[in-house]
């Protein structure tokens, strides 16, 4: 076992949307770190193709699982205490985006980015509470956007969904302090992955260029930075923190700011 392997060993973490992307990269990264790693996402395929690519993948547990379902949720959940006895780190990971203006939105749809991004985070947080309070300084990190704390046109619904789990985090913390858990949310901007290529974009919305977007990797990183040495919240961008801040102090200059950012053909409030 490597150095960097040991004061990590036998941590045993669950990772959602662990199939691609992000999720994709702290199972990796965990795994090199010496945890345990439950990968939970629906596509099985993909699920055994990243648990084949980890370290030691015979330590590891595929957890097919659609959120979106509550039943799937607390089987899920089970099936981890049955393998794992603990969880010790929750990485709440999982979300899809939806470029779109309100007035395309199909209800569908609409209704499985909440179930997604919303409701199945408070699912996951209760099913996962026995196991956390049963784990070693147990932490949950809920991978959210610098758009949590500004709303955005084109995003609305997207960004509503990480608002909420600002919130989500924000009451969290303070109901499970006194469990001994950390609850982390982690704002992070543009990441290269297929995130906004898998989004909905019924109206051809130009999404945002990510060619200098952060690394996957990158963002592993700060999740498992977390896990050592947890804070109630962090942004991986200042200026998006800065707008944020804005939008409290003068709603107006933050509309101006952004429009003039995004481009994309929006305007700015007049009234
Ligand atoms: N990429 C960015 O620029 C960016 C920026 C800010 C925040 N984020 C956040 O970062 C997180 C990860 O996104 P990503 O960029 O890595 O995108 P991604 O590659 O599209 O990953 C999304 C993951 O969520 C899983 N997922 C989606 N719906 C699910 C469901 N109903 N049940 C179970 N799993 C589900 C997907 O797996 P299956 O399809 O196999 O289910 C996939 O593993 C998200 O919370 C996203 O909001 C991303």
């Amino acid at each position: 076992m490597s150095a960097g392997r040991q004061g990590a060993s036998l941590r045993r973490a669950l990772v959602t949307g662990a199939s691609s992307g992000i999720g994709e990269a702290t199972a990796r990264a965990l795994s090199r770190a010496g945890y345990r790693v439950v990968l939970l996402a629906r596509r099985e395929a993909e699920l055994e193709r990243v648990r084949a690519s980890l370290a030691e993948p015979d330590t590891h547990l595929c957890v097919p699982c659609d959120l979106r379902d509550a039943a799937s949720v607390a089987a899920a959940l089970s099936q981890v205490r049955a393998h794992f006895g603990a969880l010790d780190l929750v990485v709440q990971n999982a979300a899809h985006g939806y470029l779109a203006r309100v007035e395309e939105y199909e209800p569908a749809l609409l209704r499985s980015l909440v179930a997604t991004n919303v409701t199945a985070v408070l699912d996951v947080a209760r099913e996962s509470l026995p196991l956390l309070r049963a784990g070693e300084r147990p932490v949950m990190v809920l991978v959210s956007s610098i758009v949590a704390r500004r709303g955005i046109p084109g995003q609305v619904a997207y960004a509503a969904s990480k608002a909420a789990l600002s919130s989500i985090g924000e009451g969290l913390r303070i109901e499970w302090a006194g469990d001994g858990i950390a609850v982390c949310l982690l704002d992070i901007g543009l990441t290269r992955t297929a995130f906004f290529a898998n989004q909905p974009n019924p109206g051809r919305l130009r999404g945002p260029d990510i060619s200098a977007a952060d690394s996957p990797e990158r963002v592993a990183g700060e999740i498992l930075a977390l896990d050592r040495h947890p804070e109630p919240e962090r942004w991986l961008s200042w200026k998006w923190r800065a707008l944020s801040l804005l939008g409290l102090l003068s709603p107006r200059l933050s509309d101006r700011y952004l429009v003039r950012r995004m481009g994309g053909g929006w305007s700015t409030p007049g009234r």
